[in-house]
């Protein structure tokens, strides 16, 4: 959601600032823009649309010159996406710039005093006001660290802000609250970026900016101040992956790239927390002595890390027989929901989302212990919780979370098993045979993908639908609105996902000739029971196709298209039943000709409201 970068070095800056936006179009956006500053003067460039436009505007960034810029791509909060509302902003004499990620929540207030004091408006955005309102307090202050403390003093709301200003030509200054920022040195270069992949081609060498943290940024080298200017020392985090795993790697799109790497991601976060073959969390802080007096779980998160949220509170329950609720973080931040003693497990891939971020918060004012499962290092929401799980996921780029949903399942499995292991809720020959099968899960997956062609086939069969239903129950049922929300975002086809037993009480009346009903049958009992209920739309017309479990016989239904997954635990399933739905949303996106990468509307990491 908006991206942004600078830079400040020896080399000329644009081309530096254009491959970083690209790096991060994964983010979302709708326009792009940059500013760079060439001999006192600040040139501003922007375009509406995608990042293409802006680097035919500047010749690739070869007509742009300088070596101090910044750059932006936005996602429309404030206004339609145009290029008066595109970044960066400045101050009507150009001698300040500004782009800004978040959402300055009182700017409507902010603005209004400006305008008294004789400023004119020329976007509808929040971030003109913020670019502003430090112009307003440089020109009282003459100061550029105490423009920028003044302005965090007064504005609401989230911003990563980065300024120039003409004055100091060869510095960029930034700030950053509850929207992500990262600092990158290099030998004779200074960046700031919204995230790694942004900068990896240059340096490995990393800050995370903290809340209300003041950035310096020179070519040699970045300064830390807090709000009252004072110089704060930070450390630097080394990246340890490397600039190809933010790359392709020769396949068509990131999205199917990272479907196949979840083999991987798989083993990478299983050998994160077992070790000799046992379920260690001493990494994560998580002690037993805690664990056992555990007597209830909340989980919370958005979209797809809610879903696996959902797939978590059945195996939790079963194995570890602890109370689990799983709430969209959206709404627990808000319902001031009844809790004590529980442990918060909160599961976000980029550690950024607005609103898990703010249920983490709402949990330890509660004055409740929090699990961060997260994905990027260093993110808001792993530095802000007590524990923190980090799935294993590398870099993920595709808008539609494949590879981090996988490993935030895994994370689940292994809380589960390890909290049954110290309530003694199983024998220690089902835990040890439990985290044996997990190890087998990769392969399983690698199966799966090899066979990827039938799904692309069922894809080609499929592709006019325009009504996809998905049941399921228990975890099938968990995996189906997982699957749902990914045909949903990238193919652009409606579609829900229901618990089976519940089609009958409304949602049935859907159903019509040629209706796509899609059902998951990987658990055990419940199977015939979710096969009548298919049975059920076939006889009103529905084309079914199925997902289940090899060596389960089915009953005689004359269901003809059936995707077998490999045995598992019947607790693991999701982990192989995802991927034919995965697969599916992925060939149905590329055949209706989307942006799969890159859907409509959507924001990798929703860093608002
Ligand atoms: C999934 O494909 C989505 N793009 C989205 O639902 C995502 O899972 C959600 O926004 C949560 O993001 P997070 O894991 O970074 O918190």
């Amino acid at each position: 959601m908006c991206g942004i970068v600078g830079y400040i070095g020896k080399e000329q800056a644009t081309p530096i600032l254009l491959d970083g936006l690209k790096k991060l179009e994964y983010r979302g956006y709708d326009s792009a823009g940059i500013a760079v500053m060439n001999g006192g003067e600040i040139n501003i460039v922007k375009a509406k649309g995608r990042l293409k436009v802006l680097c035919q505007m500047t010749d690739d960034g070869a007509a742009v010159k300088g070596a101090c810029g910044i750059g932006h791509t936005r996602w429309a909060t404030h206004g339609e996406p145009s290029e008066t509302n595109a970044h960066p902003h400045c101050n009507d004499e150009k001698t300040i710039a500004a782009v800004h990620n978040g959402i300055i929540e009182n700017y409507a207030e902010l603005k209004a005093k400006l305008i008294r004091r004789g400023y004119t408006f020329y976007s509808q955005t929040d971030t003109e006001v913020a670019t502003k309102l430090v112009d307003y307090y440089y020109k009282k202050y003459n100061d550029p660290l105490r423009a920028i403390s003044e302005f965090a003093l007064r504005v609401r709301g989230s911003y990563a802000l980065a300024v120039m200003y003409c004055e100091y030509p060869e510095t960029v200054f930034a700030i950053r609250k509850d929207s992500p920022m990262i600092i990158g040195t290099a030998k004779g270069g200074a960046f700031l970026a919204s995230d790694v992949p942004a900068i990896l081609k240059y340096t490995k060498s990393v800050y995370y900016v903290d809340n209300l943290e003041i950035v310096r940024l020179k070519s040699d080298g970045a300064t830390f101040f807090n709000l009252d200017r004072e110089e704060v020392e930070k450390v630097p985090v080394e990246i340890t992956w490397d600039a190809e795993a933010a790359e392709k790697g020769g396949f068509e799109h990131f999205m199917l790239k990272e479907i196949h790497e979840q083999p991987k991601v798989i083993a990478d976060t299983l050998n994160y927390a077992v070790k000799n073959g046992k379920i260690d969390f001493s990494e994560i802080g998580l002690e037993n002595k805690f664990l056992k007096k555990l007597n209830g779980v909340i989980i919370v998160g958005c979209g797809s890390a809610y879903h696996a949220g959902v797939v978590m509170q059945y195996v939790i329950e079963d194995i570890a027989r602890v109370p689990v609720r799983v709430e969209l973080a959206s709404e627990f931040r808000y319902r001031n929901p009844v809790a004590s003693g529980e442990l918060v497990i909160v599961i976000s891939q980029s550690g950024e989302t607005a609103d898990s971020l703010a249920a983490l918060r709402e949990a330890k004012k509660k004055g409740l212990k929090t699990l961060a499962v997260v994905n990027v290092l260093g993110s808001s929401i792993a530095r802000e919780a007590d524990y923190v799980f980090y799935t294993k996921a590398g870099p993920e780029i595709s808008v539609a979370t494949t590879k981090a949903y996988t490993a935030q399942l895994i994370a689940g499995y292994l809380f589960a098993i390890k909290l049954a292991e110290v309530k003694k809720t199983v024998d220690a020959a089902v835990i040890s045979a439990l985290v044996t099968e997990l190890k087998t899960l990769p392969e399983k997956v690698e199966r799966l993908l090899a066979d990827k062609e039938k799904i692309q086939k069922f894809a080609a069969e499929t592709v006019d639908k325009n009504n996809v239903f998905f049941i399921g129950r228990g975890i099938d049922y968990a995996v189906g609105i997982e699957g749902s929300l990914k045909l949903k975002e990238i193919s652009y086809i409606h579609s829900e996902a229901y618990a089976a037993g519940e089609l009958k009480h409304g949602t049935i009346s859907l159903i019509e000739k040629g209706t796509l009903v899609l059902g998951v049958l990987t658990q055990g009992a419940l199977i015939e029971k979710t096969v009548s209920n298919l049975v059920e739309t076939q006889s009103r017309g529905a084309l079914i196709a199925t997902v289940v479990t090899q060596g389960v016989r089915l009953p005689e239904t004359g269901f003809e298209r059936v995707f077998y997954v490999p045995e598992t635990d019947s607790h693991f399933t999701a982990s192989l039943a995802v991927i034919p739905l995965q697969l599916l949303a992925y060939y149905l996106s590329v055949l209706r000709g989307n942006d799969v990468d890159k859907p409509r509307n959507l924001a990798k990491s929703v860093t608002v409201e």
